[in-house]
C-alpha cells in the first residue's frame, strides 16, 4: 500500500505530503497512509482537474418551467389530494416507507457548536429538532401501526456526538432498535493549485462529501440492502434544519406513488427573485433542481406575463426517493455530478503559525439524482405550514423565523379548534398530541376557550 500510494502523490504533484510523510514518526506515518487509502485519489484528482477546465460549468441549458402539481384549487384537485392521501397512508401502514434525515452538518452558522440536531427550536418547550423529528415518526408509527425506520445521517465530525446525544436521550422513546445511524463520506479538500493540505501531523485537511453523498453511503452502510430486504420500497428524505416538515406525509407519497415516479420534491413559491434557494424547473427535457448559486441570473429573475416569478418552484429539501432506484444509482458505479465550493480555511503553518488560506471543497447534492430518475414528480406545499429552514443566526432563515412560524402555526389550528387566543402568546402543539390540523381538531375542543399565557398541548 505505502508504495502505491507515495506513487500516486508523486504523480499528481503532491511532494509536499511526501515531504512531510518522511518526516513523520512511524506511527503517524501509519495513520497518514490509512487516510490516503481510504480515499480515491485518481477520482479527486480528475474531479479537480475537470473543475479547472471549467467542463463542469452549466451552460447551453435549455430551460424551461417543470411539470409541478399545483396547490388544490377545484372540488376535482381535492379529490385527487384525498385519493393521494389514502394511497399514502396504505403504504405507510403496508411498512413500505422508511424516513432519512441528513444531518451531516454543524450549526456552524447558527454560532451553535455541535451537531444542528441538537439544536433547542420548539417555541415552548424548547425541544430540539432531532426530538421533534422522532416524535413524528413515534406518531405516525402509532397512528397506523407500522414500522418507520428512522436512519440519520451523520458525518465524520458529528457522528459520536449524535448518537451519544440520542442515547442520553434514551431515544425520545422511540427505541433504539428502530433508529439507524450511518456516517457519511469524506473527501480531501484542496487549494486551488491543486495540492492537499497538511492540517496537522499526519493529517491532511477533509470536508464531508455533500448530501448527494448520503444516498452512496446509504447503500455502503448495507442499509439499503436491509431495508429492501425488510421490504420497504420508498425513502422519505429531509434536511435536519427544518423544523417544519410533515415527516412521511401520506398526501406526498400518494402523488409520488400515482405518478409512479422514482424521484419526488416538494416546492414552495420562492419569496422573491433573491431567495437563496434550489429552483425546480426543466432543463435539457428534464425536471430537475439547480441551485440558485449555478443557475443564471437572468433564468433567477425571469417574470411571466403577469409579473409574477416564471421559474417559481423552490426546492424545500424534502424528497422521496424509491428504494430500487437508489440500489441502481449504486450499482454501475455511483454516478452524482461533483460540485466545487470555494471558500476560506484557517489553518497552523509547519512552523506553527495561524494562515487563512482559499480552498477547493468538492460536493455531491442530492437533487442531482432527479434528472437520472425514470419518473418525477413534484408537488407545490404551503410555505407557512411546510418550510421554515434555520440556518442563520439572525434574519431569514432564522431559529427566531422558525419558532415565530411554529407558532403561527398551531395558533392557525387552535383558532381553527373554535378558541380564542391572546396576541404574542407561545403555542406548541407536540407531534404526540397531534400531527396534524385533523387530529388536533378531534382532540381539542376550543369553543367557549380564551388563552392567555404561553401554552404546550402534550403527550
Ligand atoms: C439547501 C439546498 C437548496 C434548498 C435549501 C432548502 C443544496 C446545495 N442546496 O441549501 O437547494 O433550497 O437547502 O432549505 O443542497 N448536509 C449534510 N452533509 C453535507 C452537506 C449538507 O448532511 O455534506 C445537510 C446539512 O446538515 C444541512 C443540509 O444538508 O441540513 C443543507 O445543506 P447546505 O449545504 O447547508 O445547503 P443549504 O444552503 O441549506
Amino acid at each position: 500500500m505505502k508504495e502505491k500510494i507515495l506513487e500516486k502523490l508523486k504523480l499528481y504533484n503532491q511532494q509536499h505530503i511526501i515531504d512531510h510523510y518522511m518526516g513523520l514518526t512511524g506511527d503517524e506515518q501509519n495513520r497518514l497512509l490509512n487516510l490516503l487509502d481510504y480515499f480515491d485519489l485518481d477520482l479527486i484528482f480528475r474531479i479537480y482537474g475537470d473543475f479547472l477546465k471549467a467542463v463542469t460549468k452549466k451552460e447551453g441549458l435549455k430551460i424551461s418551467p417543470a411539470n409541478i402539481v399545483p396547490l388544490p384549487k377545484t372540488p376535482q384537485e381535492e379529490a385527487i389530494r384525498e385519493k393521494a392521501r389514502d394511497l399514502g397512508e396504505k403504504l405507510i401502514k403496508n411498512n413500505k416507507i422508511a424516513v432519512l434525515i441528513v444531518a451531516g452538518g454543524q450549526g456552524t452558522r447558527l454560532g451553535y457548536d455541535g451537531p444542528k440536531g441538537t439544536f433547542k427550536i420548539s417555541p415552548v418547550k424548547g425541544k430540539t429538532l432531532f426530538q421533534l423529528f422522532t416524535e413524528q415518526v413515534m406518531a405516525i408509527s402509532k397512528r397506523y401501526s407500522a414500522r418507520i425506520p428512522l436512519i440519520i445521517m451523520t458525518s465524520h465530525e458529528n457522528d459520536e456526538d449524535t448518537r451519544t446525544f440520542f442515547k442520553d436521550n434514551r431515544f425520545f422513546g422511540l427505541g433504539e432498535d428502530n433508529i439507524y445511524f450511518f456516517r457519511q463520506g469524506m473527501l480531501p479538500t484542496l487549494t486551488p493549485d491543486g495540492k492537499l493540505i497538511i492540517k496537522d501531523r499526519g493529517q491532511i485537511a477533509t470536508n464531508p462529501d455533500g448530501h448527494g453523498g448520503s444516498l452512496k453511503a446509504l447503500n455502503d452502510s448495507g442499509l439499503l440492502d436491509m431495508l429492501l430486504a425488510d421490504g420497504y420500497t420508498e425513502l422519505f428524505y429531509c434536511q435536519v434544519d427544518n423544523p417544519l416538515v410533515k415527516i412521511a406525509d401520506p398526501v406526498f407519497l400518494g402523488y409520488h406513488y400515482m405518478s409512479e415516479s422514482e424521484a419526488s420534491t416538494k416546492v414552495v413559491r420562492r419569496r422573491n427573485v433573491e431567495e437563496k434557494v434550489g429552483v425546480y424547473l426543466n432543463f435539457n427535457g428534464q425536471d430537475g433542481i439547480i441551485e440558485y448559486s449555478d443557475l443564471d441570473p437572468s433564468y433567477m429573475k425571469a417574470l411571466d406575463e403577469k409579473g409574477e416569478i416564471l421559474y417559481w418552484a423552490g426546492n424545500t429539501a424534502i424528497h422521496i426517493f424509491s428504494l430500487p432506484f437508489v440500489k441502481r444509482l449504486n450499482s454501475h458505479g455511483y454516478a452524482l455530478p461533483y460540485h466545487c465550493a470555494k471558500k476560506t480555511m484557517d489553518i497552523k503553518t509547519p512552523e506553527g503559525n495561524d494562515n487563512t488560506i482559499d480552498v477547493w471543497k468538492f460536493e455531491t447534492f442530492v437533487f442531482d439524482a432527479i434528472p437520472l430518475a425514470k419518473k418525477t414528480c413534484a408537488i407545490e406545499v404551503k410555505r407557512e405550514e411546510e418550510f421554515s429552514p434555520v440556518k442563520n443566526m439572525t434574519g431569514v432563515d432564522s431559529p427566531e423565523k422558525a419558532r415565530d412560524d411554529m407558532c403561527a402555526l398551531f395558533r392557525r389550528w387552535v383558532e381553527g379548534a373554535g378558541a380564542k387566543v391572546k396576541d404574542h402568546i407561545k403555542i406548541e402543539v407536540s407531534p404526540l398530541f397531534a400531527i396534524d390540523y385533523q387530529e388536533f381538531k378531534n382532540k381539542f375542543n376550543g369553543k367557549g376557550v380564551t388563552i392567555e399565557d404561553d401554552i404546550y398541548f402534550g403527550d
